[in-house]
């Protein structure tokens, strides 16, 4: 069954515990992380995933969307992150397995995102060691985007593979999903669904996550 991450980016701050509480029957919280350098805009870092830790117990998947990831990730470990996921496009090639190893080595999944623009066949050396592979079907920075089918290829080809080799990687996409574009996605063979706006922006998030399943 697929595993819905609402995305805490478009949820309230200034009541961030009843946002939790009311999303506490979805699977994940996606936990995006923006430093104004890889992407044009700006959210949270770690000490505020600390206090979120202590107020819901949800699996904490932290989207790395920063120009360093490799840097950072120890105060994202420290700060309870069950996965951490960074992208293709912010670190050298040649540090991709030391860094899927060090995020191993700590105890949490370690996951790798790409962006629109960028070929999946990229990824094929990594696919084997890879907890998480998460689809990015809009162009990261903000929420509320409209989704961009070049992801359901993208998703039919990593599900193909994973089912002709055994690997155990989830694979999850991320930007625009609603009832509609989540089902394409499902269809697809996606494992797990984030949403920001679909959810957040509604007025019921219990009636917005059940309608993704
Ligand atoms: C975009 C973020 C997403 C964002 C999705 O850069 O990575 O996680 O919150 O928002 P929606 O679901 O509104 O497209
Ligand atoms: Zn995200």
């Amino acid at each position: 069954m697929v595993k819905i991450a609402p995305s805490l980016l478009s949820a309230d701050f200034g009541c961030l515990k009843d946002e939790l509480a009311a999303i506490s029957k979805a699977d994940w919280l996606h936990y995006d992380v923006m430093d104004g350098h890889f992407v044009p805009n700006i959210s949270f870092g770690y000490s505020v995933l600390k206090d979120v830790s202590k107020v819901t117990d949800l699996y904490l998947d932290v989207h790395l969307m920063i120009s360093e990831p490799m840097k950072y990730a120890g105060n994202f470990i420290d700060s309870k992150a069950s996965s951490i996921t960074f992208h293709y496009e912010a670190i050298e090639e040649n540090k991709i397995n030391e860094f899927i190893n060090y995020l191993k080595e700590h105890q949490v999944a370690a996951g790798i995102s790409i962006k629109p623009d960028t070929d999946i066949s990229v990824l094929k050396p990594y696919l084997d060691s890879l907890d998480l592979i998460l689809v990015m079907s809009v162009e990261p920075g903000f929420g509320g985007q409209k989704f961009d089918d070049r992801a359901l290829a993208k998703i039919a080809w990593l599900a193909k593979m994973k089912e002709e080799m055994g690997y155990h990687y989830l694979i999850e996409v991320d930007g625009g999903i609603n009832e509609e574009t989540g089902k394409l996605c499902k269809d697809a063979g996606v494992d797990v669904l984030v949403a920001g706006s679909y959810i957040f922006g509604s007025d019921n998030y219990q009636e917005k996550i059940d309608s993704l399943r």
